[in-house]
């Protein structure tokens, strides 16, 4: 099976690492070689502590690394992943305040990366629609702009980080008003962000909803392959606005 959309049509296989095998590394491993990579590496945290197993020799002939860990494990998996001079995805959240020294180490390294909060396409495409859908409607205050998110029970956050990057993105426009935000978190419900603008006539919404993880491996594999031969840190919406 392949993606059209995510899948080049001459796909040469790449071989790939994994750091971290939990449930993203393991998402990411089954979708891996439908998306014309070889999976040639897995380590989780026993053959990883401080990340003892990233070497040179463990590293040879690796094309790109794939890292979903667990913040405190992320910083130095990425410099030494950059010191044994691969070309790295990072999805582990919780490190961004450290960024500006992984730019460092990335550049210092010469090494490509991408690291993104969300690396779901769909999300990131929603983030640009929303910020134009803001700028149409902002020109008509009969409009009032709110963003509501539901997830499962067990998250623990709210509002979620995607809405809270939702309302950054259509606050500006709104200069007078605020964005508001509400959230729900109950049984098992699919993740879902919606943005609407409500009058006193009708309703427009715009509505992402996650159906599984596979989304954001998804986007992991095609940062990955976008990754290979380029030098420098990037944001994941660098590289979709980049196509
Ligand atoms: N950017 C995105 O789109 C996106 C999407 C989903 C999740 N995430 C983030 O990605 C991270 C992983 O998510 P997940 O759902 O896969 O979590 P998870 O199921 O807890 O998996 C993380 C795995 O990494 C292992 N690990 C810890 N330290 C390690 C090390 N030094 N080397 C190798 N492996 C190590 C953990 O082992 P132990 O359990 O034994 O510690 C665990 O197996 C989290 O930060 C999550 O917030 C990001």
């Amino acid at each position: 099976m392949s993606s059209p959309a995510t899948t080049p049509s001459s796909a040469t296989a790449l071989n790939l690492a994994l750091l971290g095998y939990g449930k993203m590394g393991r998402t990411i491993a089954q979708l891996a070689p439908q998306r014309g990579f070889e999976v040639r590496l897995i380590m989780d945290i026993d053959v990883n502590t401080g990340g003892a197993g990233i070497t040179a020799e463990n590293f040879k002939g690796m094309d790109v690394c794939i890292e979903f860990t667990t913040p405190d494990a992320a910083l130095d998996n990425i410099r030494r992943v950059a010191q044994v001079g691969c070309n790295l995805v990072v999805g582990t959240t919780g490190w961004h305040q450290h960024l500006g020294e992984v730019r460092k180490v990335v550049e210092a390294n010469g090494v490509g990366m991408v690291y993104a909060a969300n690396f779901s396409i769909g999300v990131q495409l929603f983030y640009r629609l929303a910020r134009q859908a803001a700028e149409l409607f902002a020109g008509f205050p009969i409009y009032d702009p709110y963003l509501t998110e539901s997830h499962h029970k067990f998250k623990k956050d709210a509002p979620s980080g995607t809405a809270l990057e939702l309302q950054r993105q259509v606050q500006p426009p709104f200069k007078d008003r605020d964005v508001p935000v509400a959230s729900v978190r109950a049984g098992y419900l699919p993740g879902t962000h919606e943005l609407g603008f409500d009058s006193e006539a009708d309703t427009v919404i715009l509505r992402h909803t996650a159906r599984s993880r596979q989304g954001f491996a998804e986007g992991a594999l095609y940062a990955a392959r976008w990754v290979v031969g380029k030098k420098g840190l990037f944001n994941f919406a660098d590289v979709l606005t980049a196509r």
